[in-house]
This record gives C-alpha cells, sequence and structure tokens, in this order.
C-alpha cells in the first residue's frame, strides 16, 4: 500500500516539477553590499511612491536599524508611516493591525525590513490592500493571484530565510496551532536589498540558527527530486557560502564580509528553494514552531541530520557533491562516506553554535499529531529523495525527544 502511494506521489512530483519549470518567477531587483538599503530607499522614491508602509519589529526600531531608510526615504519626499506590531512567527491578528494601518494612511506601497517574521507579514499585509479576502481563506496555492499586491519592497535584517526572494509567507494560526503556508507569485517582492551592515548587531543565536535555516534551504532544495540544473548551482553556491562564512559570522558578528556572504547565501538558497521546494525538515520543524514557537532556524538545525541520515540512501550522491563543492570529508572518498561527512559536518556546526540535538519541549503525547501534520503538509509539495510512512516520521520525531 506504502509502495503505491509512493509510486503515485513520484508520478505526481514529476508533473509538479514540469509545472514549476514553467512558472513565470518574476524575481526582485537586488542591491547588494553595505549602504544598498538606501540605494532601495531612492530606487522606492525614483517609482514614484509617495505614501509608503513600513513593517517591522519592535526591536529593530529600538536599536535604530531604521534611522538611515526613514531619512533616506523623507529626503526623497516618500512619506513613511511606521508598522512595527510584528513579532517572530506572525499572527493573522498582528498582520490585521498592520492592514488597518495601511488603509488609515493611505500607503500605496510596503517596505518590510526585518527578518523573516516581518518580510512574511509585510507580504501579506500588501496582499490584504488589495483584497479583502480573510487571511487564513490565503493559504495554500495561488489564492492571491486574481488580486494582486501592493508593491513590496524587501530588507532582510538576518540571513535565513530568504523571504526578500520567495513566494511564500508563513503565517501563524495560535487558535488551530498551525503555522498557514500561503504561496503564489504575486508575493515576491519587486526589489530587495542585501545590506550587511544591518546585520552586525544581530545576536550570535540568532545568527546561527538563521544562518542554519538558509542552510536547510540549500540542501532540502539540492535532494528534491524537484531541484532544476539552475537551483543545483544557487543550492551549491549557497552551501559553499554558509560552509566558509557561518562560523565567523557567529564569533565575529562585526564581520561585514562575513555577514554580506550569509546575506548573499540566504538569498540564493530562498531562489533555490522557491524553485526546488523543501522537505521534511521543513514539514516537521514548522510544526515544532506551531506548537512550542521553537525559532523556525533553531527547528530546522535540529531536525536536519535526523532527516538526513533516514533520506541518505536514497541521495548519498547528492549529498557528496555537497561535501565535495565544500571540501568536506576524504578526497576520492566513496559517496556513502562523503554523505555522512556532510551530515557529521552540520552536526559538528551544532555543537560549535550550542545548539542542542533534542527539543527540550517535545512531548511523546504531541509525536502523532506533529507528524499526521508534517506528512500533511508535506503530500503534494515537497518532492522528498525518500517518502516517510507515519510510523516511520513518529519514530523519527522520537529520535529528538529528550527522554
Ligand atoms: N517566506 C519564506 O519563504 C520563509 C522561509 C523560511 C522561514 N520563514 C518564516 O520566517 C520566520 C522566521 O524569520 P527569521 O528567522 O528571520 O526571524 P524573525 O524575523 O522572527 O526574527 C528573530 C528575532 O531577531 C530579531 N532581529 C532580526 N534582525 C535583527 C538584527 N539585525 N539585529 C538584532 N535583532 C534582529 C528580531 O527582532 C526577532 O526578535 C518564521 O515565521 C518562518 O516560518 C519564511
Ligand atoms: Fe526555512
Amino acid at each position: 500500500m506504502f509502495a503505491f502511494k509512493v509510486f503515485f506521489l513520484k508520478i505526481y512530483m514529476f508533473i509538479f516539477k514540469c509545472i514549476t519549470f514553467m512558472l513565470p518567477f518574476k524575481w526582485p531587483r537586488i542591491f547588494e553590499g553595505s549602504g544598498s538599503s538606501l540605494e532601495l530607499c531612492r530606487h522606492i522614491a525614483a517609482q514614484g511612491h509617495k505614501k509608503v508602509l513600513l513593517v517591522s519589529d519592535a526591536m529593530l526600531v529600538k536599536l535604530g536599524l531604521l534611522d538611515g531608510m526613514k531619512a533616506e526615504l523623507a529626503k526623497h519626499g516618500v512619506t513613511l508611516t511606521i508598522y512595527d506590531g510584528v513579532m517572530p512567527d506572525p499572527t493573522i491578528a498582528q498582520i490585521e493591525a498592520g492592514v488597518s494601518v495601511l488603509k488609515a494612511n493611505g500607503c500605496e506601497a510596503v517596505l518590510a525590513v526585518g527578518g523573516g517574521s516581518s518580510i512574511d507579514a509585510a507580504k501579506v499585509i500588501a496582499a490584504r490592500g488589495k483584497t479583502n479576502k480573510p487571511i487564513a481563506k490565503m493559504a495554500g496555492l495561488f489564492k492571491v493571484y486574481f488580486s494582486g499586491t501592493l508593491p513590496l519592497y524587501a530588507v532582510p535584517t538576518t540571513a535565513g530565510t530568504g523571504s526578500e526572494v520567495t513566494i511564500a509567507a508563513v503565517v501563524s494560526d495560535p487558535k488551530l496551532q498551525s503555522k498557514l503556508p500561503i504561496i503564489d507569485l504575486k508575493l515576491m517582492p519587486v526589489a530587495a536589498a542585501l545590506d550587511g551592515q544591518l546585520m552586525i548587531g544581530l545576536p550570535a543565536n540568532i545568527t546561527a540558527a538563521t544562518g542554519m535555516d538558509a542552510l536547510t534551504h540549500a540542501v532540502e532544495a539540492f535532494i528534491s527530486h524537484n531541484a532544476l540544473q539552475r537551483t543545483d548551482k544557487l543550492a551549491i553556491q549557497a552551501t559553499q557560502l554558509i560552509m566558509a562564512n557561518l562560523v565567523t559570522a557567529v564569533n565575529d558578528g562585526s564581520n561585514l564580509a562575513a555577514r554580506q556572504a550569509m546575506s548573499k547565501a540566504s538569498n540564493l538558497a530562498g531562489m533555490a528553494f522557491t524553485q526546488a521546494g523543501v522537505g521534511y525538515v521543513h514539514a516537521i520543524a514548522h510544526n515544532f514552531g506551531a506548537l512550542y514557537h521553537t525559532p523556525h532556524g533553531l527547528a530546522n538545525a535540529i531536525v536536519m541530520p535526523y532527516v538526513l541520515d533516514f533520506s541518505k540512501s536514497k541521495c548519498s550522491r547528492r549529498l557528496a557533491e555537497l561535501a565535495k563543492a565544500c571540501n568536506i570529508g576524504p578526497t576520492n572518498g566513496f559517496d556513502a562516506e562523503l554523505a555522512d561527512a556532510f551530515i557529521e559536518r552540520i552536526r559538528e556546526m551544532q555543537r560549535q553554535f550550542n545548539i542542542p540535538q533534542k527539543l527540550d519541549a517535545l512531548q511523546r503525547k504531541d509525536i502523532p499529531q506533529i507528524a499526521a501534520a508534517a506528512l500533511n503538509e508535506a503530500r503534494f509539495t515537497y518532492a522528498v529523495p525518500r517518502y516517510l510512512d507515519r510510523e516511520g516520521c513518529e519514530s523519527l520525531i522520537r529520535q529528538m525527544l529528550v527522554s
């Protein structure tokens, strides 16, 4: 029965891959380097936007991270309204509050400045600026397409989600204890700035967790059956940049070159997974986030080695390619050896970053619910190399119990 399901899923995924290949992605214009966020502000002004809603979180306002952009936009005649009510894993209520501010001030474009939470919230605020459709009804594939969104600009201040270059927004529904993925071509920002300077003050633990999120995007996109030649290139380049720079960015947050490289890596990994998709690491991590509020990157970092260990019999060649590209493992090693060396490097990074191997909050009684929700999320969109059945998924999650 399970073999039949897998056969059916493989055919479905092949059709899905052909459709993804033909989707008309409109990638944002990217400004890069120190000070590029100001360049983006000048670009926004040049588009003729007079009233812009800046979506962010209160912490970034307090840190003064928005000051330069505020001044630059004002200098160029743009009236800015700030909505800073976004919190990690933004909820429907936080987004609706932002929509009210947008409408009350007649804003005609949205600028997101922050981590994935602020960018995702801004995406949905920009969409709600064009339609009265309830957010819960936007969840799923292409539910925003015909109403469209207000023009959206993004400045990531973490290097992890790649949300500035993806067609996804993840919204939390605390009532249902679930995360709703909204996926639509219209959620793609029109332009974004990768400005490592804004990441200098990002605390080491968040740098580590968000960097591991970017690594998960690259690895899951690379081992996906939906991978294409162009997503492979992006994923390899992202993995190389992360392996070469994440440790430095964590240990020496003021190293601008490492920050800029991580920002680039996150962006490349975002493009890779936008087309190739993610896999079980994300499916399980999203549900840890929904149930226990585990930060997204941290959840991915914990789950990744377990899923790769389970998957490696079906993707050792792909993991070996990543290992070779990053000079990990023995030269001329066999695929299986190199795949193991790659997974071991991820565990080594976990140890260096003080990321636990088990999830403290995980409760045995919740495992059936988490497994069911993860398999449901993965079922029709994640082209994983090796499929899990319900029992397999539960037993994989059980390995993450502290006791
Ligand atoms: N849209 C997508 O494609 C996509 C992909 C992956 C994850 N996500 C979603 O993104 C969210 C996670 O985003 P995230 O990991 O970037 O974290 P985040 O946006 O939740 O931010 C985490 C914390 O870092 C702080 N912070 C951010 N930038 C800072 C800076 N430069 N200096 C100091 N503090 C700073 C924030 O104030 C916040 O407290 C989750 O909701 C996740 O589901 C979306
Ligand atoms: Fe992610």
